[in-house]
């Protein structure tokens, strides 16, 4: 099999020659380092799912040639998504949802807990993986380390002091901030032996590393995960749960409706088995095509091919931005471990607000970056050493509606289609950037905390607006 060149798939990557006008008026293709917030389309992705239009019809509710076509290609999705993440379709059942979100919080619904039942979270997780579990159950959580990694030692104290209370330890696969891998193996090995289940948010590992669920019950492997296709080049609005079907089997829906069920009557429904009767509506079969399709495509590609280009990426940067003075880096700054962690790299720029920051690379270079506090708020506020006073203050500003002092980090975030020369583009600018060189005028608005430069005809409503 001959392999398609990074290069090639960035040629296809849709709307990756897409001119966005700077301040001064020129014109320059886009730069994406927001991929841990969602990811552009695959050309691939693109052409097969106009290609499954052609077929489109209802999907396990009609007779005709394309119901046909679109029910099979859901059986095949669900195949191929196990497959993809090493689940065995005899004990994981895999059930579509909109969003990783909506994933964790279904299992957060539909897992039996008991009365007095601990889910032990970490500090570090997007809030996907933290408020579901909050209305589901106790919470008690992993701590971090001084360098924001996960206590793994604090872990195993947890499970001793918790005795056998924790049903499910909760994890991050990646983190959306620091870009840490955590052993998510590890932890599940710690959590079983201490009679616990392990669920995996894998919303940021999906795109970047080959994720093996493992057998059912075995020691080491993963028994819930979470991930979804807007961070996958499949941004179509589907996400997954891949779970031991056994989480499944109270008749406790969190939603129901057509698809659910074999039979109704007025006084009585006979349930349909996993996993249609957690898929209440019609399923988002574009969506479900897009998504495996994009799996289909990285593994293609390569993880470990994807990996090591992101590492070299972030290394470049991480060495870059060693160069620079004013800049702190945040989690791990070392360029020669980044083969280690995720492309995800959080930084100040000293003396320089996050939301400024983000403004002059906008307007002044065509990047496109996140800042603040990246729904992860414990982990930020933990990393960031933000005491209690502060988060009070905070609370009565954001509470007068004011979100300009709200604190956080600039945030870069690399896919597989990016390029060392957007790298040195992104680079060139922090250096006029971090020496307060840059060409703008820009004013802050109190409400939603963004800045703008003075005079830029960005043109957004050109770009695209319904109905034209
Ligand atoms: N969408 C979230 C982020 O940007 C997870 O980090």
């Amino acid at each position: 099999m001959v392999r398609a060149s990074l290069d090639d798939v960035r040629r296809r990557v849709v709307g990756i020659d897409a001119e966005v006008t700077l301040l001064d008026g020129s014109k320059r293709p886009y730069i994406n380092f927001d991929n841990a917030s969602t990811t552009p389309c695959l050309g691939r992705v693109l052409e097969r799912t106009a290609e499954f239009l052609r077929w489109y019809g209802s999907v396990g509710r009609g007779a005709g040639f394309k119901s046909d076509v679109s029910t099979t290609a859901m059986s095949d999705a669900r195949a191929s998504l196990a497959s993809f993440v090493g689940a065995d379709l005899a004990a994981h059942t895999v059930i579509f949802t909109k969003n990783t979100t909506e994933a964790l919080n279904k299992l957060a619904h539909r897992f039996p807990f008991a009365a007095g039942d601990v889910v032990l979270c970490s500090l570090m997780e997007h809030h996907s993986n933290d408020l579901p579990w909050r209305a589901a159950a106790e919470v008690e959580r992993i701590g971090i380390d001084r360098t924001g990694r996960l206590d793994l030692m604090h872990l195993e104290r947890q499970l001793g002091k918790l005795g056998g209370r924790v049903r499910l330890v909760g994890v991050t696969g990646g983190s959306n901030v620091t870009g840490y891998i955590n052993p998510i193996h590890d932890i599940a090995e710690m959590a079983h032996a201490a009679g616990a289940q392990v669920v995996v948010d894998a919303a940021q590992l999906a795109a970047h590393r080959t994720i093996q669920m493992g057998p059912a019950g075995g020691a080491r492997s993963i028994d819930y995960l979470a991930f979804a296709g807007h961070k996958m080049y499949a941004p179509f609005g589907v996400g997954v749960l891949v779970g031991l079907k056994e989480a499944f089997l109270s008749y406790d829906f969190d939603m129901v409706g057509g698809g659910t069920v074999d039979l109704v009557t007025l006084n009585d429904t006979q349930w349909s088995g996993l996993p249609a009767r957690e898929e209440a509506g019609s399923l988002n079969a574009v969506g479900i095509v897009a998504l495996a399709e994009a799996a289909w495509c990285l593994q293609e590609i390569g993880l470990d091919r994807i990996a090591e280009h992101e590492a070299a990426l972030t290394a470049r940067f991480l060495r870059g931005l060693h160069e620079i003075d004013g800049i702190i880096v945040h989690g791990d700054d070392d360029p020669d471990r980044a083969t280690e962690r995720l492309g995800v790299v959080p930084f100040e720029v000293r003396g320089m607000p996050h939301q400024l920051v983000a403004a002059i690379l906008a307007a002044e270079g065509g990047i496109g970056v996140r800042t603040g506090l990246f729904c992860s708020h414990p982990y930020m506020l933990e990393v960031m050493d933000y005491g209690t006073a502060r988060v009070a203050g905070l609370k009565k500003e954001l509470a007068a509606g004011v979100r300009a002092k709200l604190p956080g980090f600039t945030r870069v975030s690399f896919g597989l289609y990016n390029t060392e020369l957007e790298v040195d583009a992104l680079l060139d600018l922090l250096v006029r950037l971090a020496s307060g060189r840059y060409a703008g005028e820009y004013t802050q608005d109190l409400a939603s905390g963004a800045f703008h430069a003075k005079g830029h005809a960005r043109g957004v409503e050109d770009a695209f607006a319904l109905g034209r």
